[in-house]
């Protein structure tokens, strides 16, 4: 079987930059490339839901400088790539806390967000400003405002960015590190994980192949025998 959701932890990009002795944004501008390819891939290979952790709540302790060129890329991909996206059927998401982002990217986001919103092709999350501990902080807050005492799993699903979408069943991270680095931990409960030692930048549509072919030889037993 297919995975239905797939979530990738991208990273590796500094290091992918820094073993050739460049700076970090060179890292970052390869990983969009990946970006691109990799999410035609996953809708060639009929997986359903792709999410990618392109900026974390952590993140905000990066220079200036980097976290202003990570913006730039995102929305530059946003601009460049929507007609593109819309044209196959992706339907754009973003998860996490946007507010804080700038006010001209915020309007490209939502934008490429509304335009996509009836495409029923793959839908990709984009987890921006997104951290799972802020995700369910959020979430309580909202279902107390809203004064729901009776809590459920489904309930508390209903509340989080990916209210409505299956959870992964694959997540993948580059770069060899064993982190899920605050990424979804409510909705990867039962979900497989695999890593490589590939950085981001140099992922191919083999790997994610690979990651697959792995996955479907596990055996999901979601806590029975
Ligand atoms: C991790 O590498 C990567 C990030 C924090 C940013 C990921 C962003 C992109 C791939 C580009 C923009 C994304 C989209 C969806 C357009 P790192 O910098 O932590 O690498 P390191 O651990 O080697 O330093």
């Amino acid at each position: 079987m297919i995975p239905v959701h797939v979530a990738i932890i991208m990273d590796g990009n500094g290091r992918w930059a820094k073993r050739r002795s460049l700076p970090r944004a060179f890292g970052h501008k390869e990983g969009v490339k990946v970006v691109k390819k990799i999410v035609k891939v996953a809708d060639s290979l009929g997986i359903k839901i792709l999410t990618l952790y392109a900026f974390s709540t952590e993140n905000w302790k990066r220079p200036h400088s980097e976290i202003k060129f990570l913006f730039s890329l995102i929305k530059q991909f946003i601009k460049k790539e929507l007609e593109e996206l819309n044209n196959s059927g992706v339907k754009l998401r973003i998860l996490g806390d946007l507010s804080k982002f700038p006010k001209n990217i915020i309007k490209e986001i939502e934008y490429a967000c509304c335009i996509t919103s009836k495409n029923i092709g793959l839908e990709l999350n984009i987890a921006l400003n997104y951290g799972a501990r802020q995700e369910l902080i959020h979430a309580f807050e909202e279902m107390y405002s809203q004064g729901i005492k009776k809590i459920t799993e489904k309930m508390v699903s209903s509340f989080l960015y990916t209210a409505g979408q299956r959870d992964p069943d694959l997540v993948i991270r580059t770069s060899g590190e064993f982190r899920i680095s605050n990424f979804l931990l409510w909705q990867i409960a039962y979900s497989e994980i695999y890593i490589t030692d590939k950085l981001w930048p140099d992922f191919t549509e083999n790997d994610l192949k690979q990651a697959v072919v792995t996955f479907q030889k596990r055996k999901r037993r979601f806590g029975g025998i």
